[in-house]
């Protein structure tokens, strides 16, 4: 239900009752948090769906009207609602939160929505159908793990896309979870799997979700990394 007096204080007050939680807790976190979802991360300056959704536009040669659209950890379908506007009409969308997942169906734009909580268990697509492979939100120590990169790959047909879109959280386990990810990326490069399109920096990813009277108004942001690759064609 939305609630107009809610403030940013409140929202991070409730984001820090998530944590320690494990995945299980994490995804009846999301539950409970999903009709406010949307309103509370307009509060948080959330600003990861448009950015990525432009830097994947931007580089996308296909044509957007045919091309099929796996959403992973697609949340209320923020990353979709966007796409749209871009011209691209197909959609799946996979995520381990239910409640999300409702909100996600009242958009009327994914043709299927997929309940899995990924890295307990595998991510639920066929292989080698997809045109674009997008995760946003969700490559975090404490959602979905490095591992889940090869399955994207694996989700996407030769020349496909695979647009990554990440927070960088300012801890240890957010340091460790991205220096496993970019070796996992760049192996796999190697590997002659895929080809690295572009990697952008972002500045004021979304703000902080710790409670932070510091002055400093950089200090209140945190950052985040997009990563653009595409699967080779052999
Ligand atoms: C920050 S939200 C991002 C949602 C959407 N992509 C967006 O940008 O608005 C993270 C999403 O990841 C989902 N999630 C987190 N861990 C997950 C897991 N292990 N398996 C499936 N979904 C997960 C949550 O339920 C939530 O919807």
């Amino acid at each position: 239900m939305s609630d107009c007096s809610r403030t940013v204080d409140d929202v991070r007050t409730f984001l820090q009752s998530s944590k320690g939680f494990d995945p299980q807790q994490m995804m009846r976190f999301y539950d409970s948090w999903a009709e406010t979802y949307e309103q509370d991360h307009n509060l948080m300056s959330y600003r990861a769906p448009h950015l990525a959704v432009d830097f994947l536009s931007k580089n996308f040669s296909g044509s957007p009207e045919e091309a099929q659209v796996l959403d992973v950890t697609c949340g209320s379908g923020l990353v979709a609602k966007l796409m749209v506007k871009r011209g691209f009409r197909h959609f799946v969308g996979v995520d381990g939160s239910k409640g999300m997942l409702e909100q996600a169906a009242k958009t009327g734009l994914y043709q299927d929505l997929k309940l899995a909580l990924l890295g307990p268990e595998p991510l639920p697509a066929p292989t080698g159908v997809f045109d674009v492979v997008i995760i946003v939100g969700g490559l975090r120590a404490e959602f979905v793990p490095v591992s889940i990169v090869r399955e994207l790959y694996q989700a996407a047909k030769m020349g496909g896309y695979i647009c990554m879109s990440r927070v960088d959280p300012k801890s240890e386990s957010g340091n460790n979870y991205k220096v496993s990810l970019e070796k996992e990326l760049q192996l796999m490069e190697e590997e002659g799997l895929w080809t690295h399109v572009d990697t952008k920096e972002i500045d004021k990813y979304m703000m902080t979700v710790y409670n932070n009277h510091n002055n400093n108004k950089n200090e209140q942001y945190l950052d985040g990394t997009m990563y653009l690759y595409r699967k080779s064609l052999n």
